[in-house]
């Protein structure tokens, strides 16, 4: 069983998929030890606690950058033994000391199709803003490993959503996650626990 550690910062949906998949024996493999926070207001903190899942908080406040954040995270995840850790809505990139320490055993939720409307700067209804404005008729989701360039290791899991002509960054955000974000995250988490990716030319495949 591998120990499955899910960095949060806010309102923790995705934490909730997680939570009800490992439930619901989707996730087979995994367990949730531990939800580390960077927000002390996350209401990701909440959902943990009702589901007696060890928090902790690490104010992204505290530090004064960075890296001293990340070393903070660092020994955070060496102390719970994380197999796996799970960014889900972490709105802190994290420096080469945590990626490098735990190569292909971080992954990420992105709120887009990856290469489009991500990076640095595109996070929560800000990446729903960008699709709009450039007018793309599908979005989505994007479920990837997460190295030193933000949103840019290899992706294991995508899922397009439709646009509608009237959508706002909300109502955009919300279709996402209920038809593509809830649904890829814990399949993902389940296949790495059952050791089924693989890495190849630093892409992932699934296994057959
Ligand atoms: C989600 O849409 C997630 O994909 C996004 O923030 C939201 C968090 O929601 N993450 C990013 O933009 C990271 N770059 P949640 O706290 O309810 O899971």
């Amino acid at each position: 069983m591998k120990n499955i550690v899910v960095l949060v910062s806010g309102g923790g949906t995705n934490l909730q998929a997680l939570i009800d998949a490992e439930k619901n024996n989707i996730i087979k493999n995994g367990k949730i030890t531990c939800v580390i926070s960077s927000n002390p207001d996350a209401y990701a903190l909440e959902r943990a606690e009702k589901n007696n899942i060890k928090t902790r908080v690490l104010p992204r406040k505290q530090f004064p950058d960075c890296v001293s954040y990340s070393r903070a995270i660092l020994s955070a995840l060496d102390e719970e033994k994380a197999d796996l850790v799970v960014l889900a809505g972490f709105m802190t990139i994290l420096s080469e000391d945590v990626t490098k320490a735990y190569a292909y055993r971080i992954i990420n939720v992105h709120p887009a199709l990856i290469p489009s409307f991500c990076g640095a700067g595109y996070y929560g209804l800000k990446v729903h803003e960008a699709a709009l404005s450039y007018g793309v008729k599908y979005s989505g989701a994007t479920v990837h490993f997460v190295n030193e360039v933000a949103d840019a290791g290899a992706i294991i899991l995508q899922k397009p959503v439709e646009v509608m002509k009237n959508d706002t960054p909300e109502t955009l955000q919300k279709r996402i996650m209920e038809q593509a974000e809830w649904i890829i995250l814990p399949q993902a988490v389940s296949l790495f626990c059952q050791d089924k990716i693989e890495i190849s030319n630093g892409k992932a495949f699934i296994k057959e």
